[in-house]
């Protein structure tokens, strides 16, 4: 022994029980093989390939000239408070104060540290699954139990009232919900959201996290305030629900970092003072970006979705069209969710059976050069999720070269 202790045992148990982000290991397969020269298709992003608006970049300039390169207030600047609260009254119908709503660096950053100011060890968070990948590794790392509840192709990729109702247990603190949903693009009906709202009413201990971040990308031509938001369904929800959105999927600013949650001041107030004693608070420049968004033009929100829409339904059409794939119609996001199980069982020309969705993104990474994310990321075998925030030639492109590697396996 020469004493070197060793070095996963410096690790804290909280992050030893976690693992990378699959789609950001994707992404990055993808751009390692295009350094080595591979003409690389990535359908494994997660994030519009519009460039930020003019104006919300103009505005960060500006913020930068006027010199609000300081501190702000850990929870956001008043001004951005103030605009999310007048989003979350206009679109969505919900009346938040100041004291109810904070400004994180990003979306996941407010999940994160809904769930650390919540969670004590063993207490148990109910995933649907197909699920966005960071909700059970971020349980996990706040020392909570993730518990996976199966959404299967079968019930639309969504959330069936008795199946909620047996998965809860005295120790259930969170449900987390997220319409539409990243990776299936399912969204809730207004219907199936009040069966969700009556179960929670059954059980008070339950809080509920509402991931709303894909709200306005959307495929059914309806308007944000013709959509109704489960707490506007079941108002009595609403002191147990943490609301989480932000700036990064409607208004192409994912490298910006600006997310918000809105919740009871109780809950917004133990955010705050983690926080505080943390990150502090989001990126001023970015703020003042995030304020030029929700306060400036809408117009170009609906024209970005149609935009999504027509790609959905050009991939759709190519992905269904390829013997042993399948695809339902999603109802917003930026995801197809395919899947892929009349492909399990089949041989690659070097006689490789492929025995899962991770066998059949690797083969398809090889052969045909196209990245994207394996389902068994997401909880649900075997599918593969593919992005298509890309442009349709590249769509076109991909799904021709995914067609031509599927030919190419033997039955
Ligand atoms: C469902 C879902 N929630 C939250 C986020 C995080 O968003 P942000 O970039 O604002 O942190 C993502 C990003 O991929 C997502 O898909």
């Amino acid at each position: 022994m020469d004493g070197t202790s060793n070095p996963s045992s410096r690790l804290a148990a909280r992050v030893r029980r976690i693992k990378p982000s699959p789609s950001s290991a994707a992404s990055e397969r993808a751009a390692e093989l295009r350094r080595q020269g591979r003409d690389i298709i990535s359908f494994a992003l997660g994030e519009p390939d519009f460039d930020t608006p003019e104006p919300i970049r103009r505005a960060a300039m500006d913020a930068i000239e006027r010199g609000e390169t300081r501190y702000t207030a850990t929870a956001g600047t008043p001004a951005l408070r103030e605009a999310i609260a007048a989003k979350l009254q206009k679109e969505n119908g919900l009346t938040y104060g100041a004291k109810e709503i904070i400004v994180t660096c990003g979306a996941k950053h407010a999940i994160f540290n809904a769930l650390a100011v919540t969670l004590d060890a063993g207490d148990e968070v109910i995933v649907p699954a197909p699920y966005w990948v960071s909700y059970p590794d971020m349980t996990l790392a706040n020392d909570g139990t993730p518990v996976i509840v199966r959404c299967g192709e079968e019930q639309g990729f969504k959330l069936r009232g008795p199946d909620l109702e047996a998965a809860i247990t005295p120790k259930t603190k969170w449900l987390i919900l997220n319409s539409p949903s990243n990776p299936t693009g399912a969204t809730y009906s207004a219907a199936e959201l009040r069966v969700v709202a009556d179960v929670l009413l059954r059980h008070p201990q339950v809080m509920l996290l509402a991931d709303d971040i894909y709200e306005h990308i959307r495929f059914d031509g309806t308007s944000p305030a013709e959509r109704t938001h489960i707490l506007a369904i079941e108002p009595q929800l609403r002191a147990r629900t943490v609301l989480i959105n932000g700036v990064s999927k409607t208004y192409a600013m994912t490298g910006w970092r600006i997310g918000y949650a809105a919740g009871p001041a109780d809950l917004i107030a133990a955010m705050d003072m983690l926080q505080s004693q943390s990150t502090s608070n989001a990126s001023s420049v970015s703020q003042a970006a995030a304020l030029a968004a929700l306060r400036g033009d809408q117009s170009f929100v609906p024209v970005w979705s149609d935009t999504y829409r027509q790609r959905v339904e050009h991939a759709l059409q190519r992905v269904n069209a390829i013997p042993g794939l399948s695809c339902r119609t999603p109802g917003g996001a930026f995801y197809l969710f395919v899947n892929c199980g009349g492909l399990i069982g089949r041989q690659t020309a070097e006689g490789k059976t492929l025995q899962s969705d991770i066998d059949v993104t690797l083969y398809l990474l090889e052969n045909a050069g196209v990245a994207m994310v394996a389902g068994s990321g997401f909880g649900l075998s075997p599918y593969f999720r593919i992005s298509i925030a890309t442009s349709m030639e590249l769509i076109e492109e991909g799904c021709r070269r995914i067609a031509q590697a599927v030919a190419g396996l033997r039955t």
